[in-house]
């Protein structure tokens, strides 16, 4: 959140990079495309789902009758697996180079749209033997290895709705999003390499599997990739070597409905249990080609495409398994870190690949400008033609460092804004038709509309701040919160009337490009700290005396914002205990650091709730600011305010 101080002075400066002459005369996508998506939205996007082989092409587009619930394509029937490698084949690319796997010690090996068919199909018979049907779940839990992507695409090529989780995470993290997504069969390996040493997998696996509410997973299908011993379960844990390989090589593969579920990815909410995010076969699938396509450039035949980002994120989900394959694109999949062994791997893997187009995120970004400018320099990156970032604003100094060392200063970067709900790239210049500007995604891409609008829902003007919303479906996005629609209703689509609010602050600049701003809800800057409410909302529960808070950061012309947290006592606890408040901040001090201690403490009756019960921030930061409420219209008892406000005089007085 401190890009608010750099982006006004960046503002002033109106840096801009016009996009190199050769690229834009020869670029996949014009401006024009932004004429014709504003033309006829839906036209622009049932043009964009030819890109795919539909067994049925979809007559309709979009079905938005019981939104936000949205249908895309509803009546065409495709398969995602034969989109992404099948079709290749046929088409007499079988010999291109799908994937350039390059282990982190060192060991690589290229597998051709050929060797990928063969590897998903066996991988597809292997599953099916294992009993996987249409519609079950499969748990991912992997490296970044090939097989990770074949097994990916084996459940899409069956119909059974992957959710891959982070490698990273732990035995408990994987054991929820089993429990959720009641999971079939969990694939893994013994384990990966990272910082050069094995990193074993498989035992977080069987102790996820103790847990209640993971018993039908029925096998633990298992690749060996770093050797280590690992314990064996017998009956249930199966070597992919013993499994997959000994499959036929055919497989063919079944048409799904548009809407057919494609993948569940998980994302940690700002209330404990994880969203499982859903994701449907047509839409997404013709979004994710589409972006790739565009934002990239992607010139298939020459094109050398890296996306740096895990597959256990939305990122690798879209722009390592599903874009790039669909447009037959030949890519790098690097499995471990940028510094192992040395601070110049990725810059040796792009020079030796002839990495055309590279997509990173701005933390990678800032780690390479700390490691020094003399690491890259000693690699030749001249193959290097498109740039994107993703995952955070990228601040403008990164910015201007990965232009200049990495781009030659001639490259262009595309900042691209999206989120796992959006399924694919949302805001992002086009490398062939925008000048940039350094640290913004500037403009929504064709056949998208996003807006910023301020607390009452309104647009605001060219200069202004506000919150970044979405204003029409579109084809990738989220269709709901596996098992829980009533949370997708309340944390997507309740603070704006019929509008998706991501989340995400953002301001628009004086020629009304978007600068995304962070997370609005779950952080709050205090003297230069980034602070979450959830944690400080945890802290005060935990306290015997609390029963529920919502805390809010509110404008302060000291700290940036001061924390003010609004409690409801637990039945015992008086709110006129003179001591209380002084004891509250006192115990989220001791839990979270002094920092943390909220500067108000408002005991309150109620508070402000949707009709579903989701806590209505917006009006507590309104109370915390001394605004006057906006819409009170959708908060179950809008007497709730009154009493809150009456509160406020005495409260102020804790500072
Ligand atoms: C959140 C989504 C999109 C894949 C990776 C993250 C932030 C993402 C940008 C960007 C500013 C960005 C937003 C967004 N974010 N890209 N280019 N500029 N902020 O997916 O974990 O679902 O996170 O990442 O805050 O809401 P995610």
């Amino acid at each position: 959140m401190s890009e608010h101080s750099s982006l006004s002075n960046l503002l002033k400066e109106e840096r801009r990079f016009t996009p190199p002459a050769e690229l834009a005369a020869n670029a996949n996508v014009t401006a024009a495309a932004y004429e014709q998506a504003a033309a006829d939205r839906l036209s622009f996007w049932a043009e964009q789902a030819k890109r795919l082989s539909w067994e049925t092409a979809p007559t309709q587009t979009l079905d938005w009758s019981n939104a936000p619930f949205a249908k895309w394509f509803a009546d065409g029937k495709l398969n995602v697996a034969y989109n992404c490698v099948d079709r290749h084949v046929e088409n007499g690319l079988g010999d291109r180079v799908a994937i350039h796997f390059e282990g982190e010690t060192g060991d690589s090996r290229s597998l051709t749209y050929a060797d990928l068919q063969r590897e998903v199909s066996k991988a597809a018979n292997a599953l099916i033997e294992l009993g996987v049907r249409t519609g079950d779940r499969v748990a991912v839990y992997m490296p970044m290895i090939p097989e990770t992507v074949i097994a990916m695409l084996a459940c899409a090529r069956l119909g059974a709705p992957h959710s891959v989780v982070f490698g990273g995470f732990s035995a408990d993290a994987l054991a929820t999003r089993i429990q959720d997504a009641d999971a079939r069969v969990v694939i893994t390996a013994d384990g990966g390499y990272r910082r050069g040493k094995p990193s074993a997998l498989k035992p977080a696996v069987d102790e996820a599997l103790t847990k209640p509410g993971t018993e039908n997973v029925r096998n633990v299908l298992v690749v060996r990739r770093t050797g280590q011993d690992v314990a064996w379960t017998e009956g249930r844990d199966v070597w992919w070597h013993d499994t997959v390989e000994r499959q036929s090589e055919q497989h063919t593969p079944e048409a799904f409905d548009a809407e057919h579920p494609l993948f569940i990815l998980y994302t940690s909410g700002t209330t404990g249990k994880p969203k499982g995010i859903l994701h449907t076969t047509g839409g997404y699938l013709t979004q994710v080609a589409y972006t790739h396509h565009a934002v990239f450039d992607l010139k298939p035949e020459t094109d050398v495409f890296w996306c740096t980002a895990d597959v256990g994120w939305v990122t690798g989900h879209s722009y390592i398994a599903y874009g790039p394959l669909a447009n037959g694109a030949t890519e790098v999949l690097y499995e471990g870190t940028p510094d192992t062994p040395h601070q110049g791997r990725w810059w040796e893997i792009v020079q030796k690949y002839g990495v055309t187009i590279l997509y990173t995120a701005p933390t990678a970004i800032r780690a390479c400008m700390k490691w020094g400018d003399d690491i890259p320099a000693k690699f030749d990156l001249s193959s290097l033609r498109v740039l994107g970032s993703v995952g955070e604003p990228i601040n403008p100094e990164a910015w201007m460092w990965y232009r200049k060392h990495i781009g030659a200063d001639a490259a262009p970067i595309v900042d691209t804004w999206w989120q796992t709900e959006t399924g694919a790239m949302m805001l992002s210049p086009l490398p062939g038709v925008t000048a940039t500007k350094p640290g913004s995604a500037q403009v929504p891409l064709p056949g998208i509309a996003a807006t910023v609008v301020d607390d009452d829902a309104h647009e605001v003007p060219d200069g202004a701040g506000g919150y970044l919303v979405l204003t029409e479906p579109w084809p990738s996005m989220l269709r709901t919160i596996w098992g829980d629609d009533q949370r997708y209703l309340d944390t997507y689509w309740s603070r704006f009337e019929g509008k998706y609010f991501a989340g995400d602050g953002a301001k628009k600049d004086e020629d009304g490009d978007i600068w995304l701003l962070g997370r609005v809800d779950d952080v709050m800057l205090v003297s230069g700290h980034n602070i979450s409410t959830t944690e400080v909302e945890s802290a005060l529960v935990s306290h015997p005396k609390v029963a529920e808070a919502a805390v809010v950061g509110a404008t302060d012309p000291q700290t940036t914002q001061a924390i003010c947290a609004f409690v409801i006592l637990r039945g015992t606890a008086s709110a006129d205990d003179e001591g209380l408040v002084d004891e509250l901040r006192a115990h989220v001090a001791q839990q979270l650091g002094p920092i943390a201690k909220p500067k108000r403490i408002m005991p309150v009756a109620e508070l402000p709730k949707t009709r579903s019960g989701k806590i209505m921030r917006r009006l507590l930061r309104d109370v915390a600011e001394n605004r006057d409420l906006g819409d009170v219209s959708t908060l179950t008892d809008s007497s709730v305010m009154d009493l809150i406000q009456a509160k406020l005089p005495g409260a102020s007085s804790e500072d």
